[in-house]
């Protein structure tokens, strides 16, 4: 990455900056999401643990003051209300914040700032939450103990309007208009709501998703959490991270291995959902694939022109899929963008790069970078791109960009090995 995307990046991380009971955080974007969301701030502390490390531990501190007495941590925190933002006033259910929350990435986020700076006592401060987190799946979302977390509702996969999620919206047109697909999610939260936030009967499993992503993103939080609570000898949810993430790869390996590809499940009697998206390479950020299923995935999807090989890199969705729009363009209308249907975002071309190069496909991986930077060059730091013509869409003054500091430092480690 040359210094003048570097400078870019940090005076965008500047301009988004905020500060509440004086710990600062990153707002996403100044305009669109002005207020703390969950996986993003990992995102945020990722990056920042390679210019500024401090801000790095206070913008997870902030999070973590969201942080719910059951172990919850919401989506999103609205630390200041601000007025005039075209992110609409949605109810998410909670005053002060809102009632889902995201996938988890906070220890993958505390083990980065630890490796940058081996600072044990942060890790000991922040350890509880991520283990209180972790019950928390484990004890609310894991009703039919399965050892798989169950999404009450798309948004927690942070992948919104991802078409994986049509079936269970009852959506049967996959080119449906963004406003419909909002409306069922928002129905999800008053459902949500209205069993007073406890599963028990009164919310119905038929629409919880146990997805791909969000599985592999916690197996590998429970590996990760290992190795921190076994640096600051803290056996006890060493003991607990380690065995939980064996079960988690074993319920993926059981439950959602489906024909050689790992396929969500929904519904009463756990039907995969056969829609091709980029979640198909997750199982290889937690190393959960073995070598003959990943090498299947990489010459059957990941190379091939006619799913996931686009000039301008790796699509949320398969351009084989009737619900692909490469553009996601909000045509000058919040309410009619498809963001997840199609376009390519820095968080999945991190993900997927970390998952090949665990495979050793370094080349394939190296791309992902490549191209990301290209991106990034030509367009800007925007919330997402057209994997066919590389042109940006969505928020503007993005802050995943700042990813790309982790995957330079991925580059670098292929080129030395
Ligand atoms: C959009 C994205 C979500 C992200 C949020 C803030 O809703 O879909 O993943 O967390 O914006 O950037």
């Amino acid at each position: 990455m040359d210094g003048h995307l570097k400078s870019k990046i940090i005076a965008q991380y500047d301009e988004n900056k905020r500060q509440h009971a004086g710990l600062r955080y990153t707002v996403p974007s100044p305009d669109t999401y002005p207020y703390q969301w969950f996986w993003d701030s990992c995102f945020h502390a990722i990056a920042l643990s390679y210019f500024d490390i401090e801000r790095a531990k206070e913008e997870l501190c902030l999070l973590l003051r969201g942080q719910f007495k059951n172990g919850m941590i919401p989506h999103i925190i609205y630390w200041h209300r601000v007025k005039s933002s075209p992110f609409p006033d949605i109810q998410w259910g909670k005053r002060h914040t809102s009632s889902i929350t995201q996938p988890p990435l906070l220890a993958a986020a505390v083990w980065r700032i630890y490796e940058a700076d081996g600072d044990k006592d942060f890790v000991k401060q922040i350890l509880p939450h991520i283990h209180a987190f972790h019950r928390y799946l484990f004890s609310a979302r894991d009703p039919k103990k399965m050892n798989l977390v169950g999404l009450i509702n798309p948004d927690e996969s942070g992948e919104d309007n991802s078409p994986r999620y049509d079936q269970i919206l009852h959506l049967k047109d996959p080119r449906h208009q963004f406003v419909d697909n909002f409306r069922a999610r928002l129905e999800l939260v008053d459902d949500w709501k209205r069993s007073r936030y406890v599963v028990k009967k009164q919310i119905e499993l038929n629409h919880w998703v146990y997805d791909v992503p969000y599985n592999a993103i916690l197996a590998e939080s429970l590996r990760l959490t290992t190795l921190l609570a076994e640096a600051v000898n803290e056996h006890r949810i060493a003991n607990y991270s380690r065995t939980k993430s064996v079960n988690v790869r074993n319920a993926m390996r059981s439950k959602l291995l489906h024909h050689n590809l790992f396929q969500p499940v929904a519904g009463p009697k756990l039907r995969h959902i056969h829609t091709r998206t980029w979640a198909l390479f997750a199982p290889l950020y937690a190393g959960v694939a073995s070598k003959d299923e990943a090498k299947y995935l990489v010459e059957n999807y990941l190379r091939n022109k006619r799913e996931f090989s686009l000039p301008f890199g790796i699509p949320t969705v398969s351009i084989s899929e009737q619900s692909f729009d490469p553009s996601g363009d909000w045509k000058g209308d919040w309410w009619v963008g498809t963001n997840w249907r199609g376009p390519v975002w820095m968080a999945t071309n991190w993900l997927i790069m970390q998952g090949l190069l665990r495979y050793g496909y370094t080349k394939d991986a190296q791309r992902i970078y490549k191209t990301s930077l290209r991106l990034a060059n030509q367009s800007g730091l925007r919330e997402y791109y057209d994997p066919l013509t590389g042109k940006g869409h969505g928020a503007k003054g993005f802050s995943w960009a700042g990813l790309l500091f982790d995957m330079e430092a991925l580059s670098i480690y292929i080129d030395n090995n």
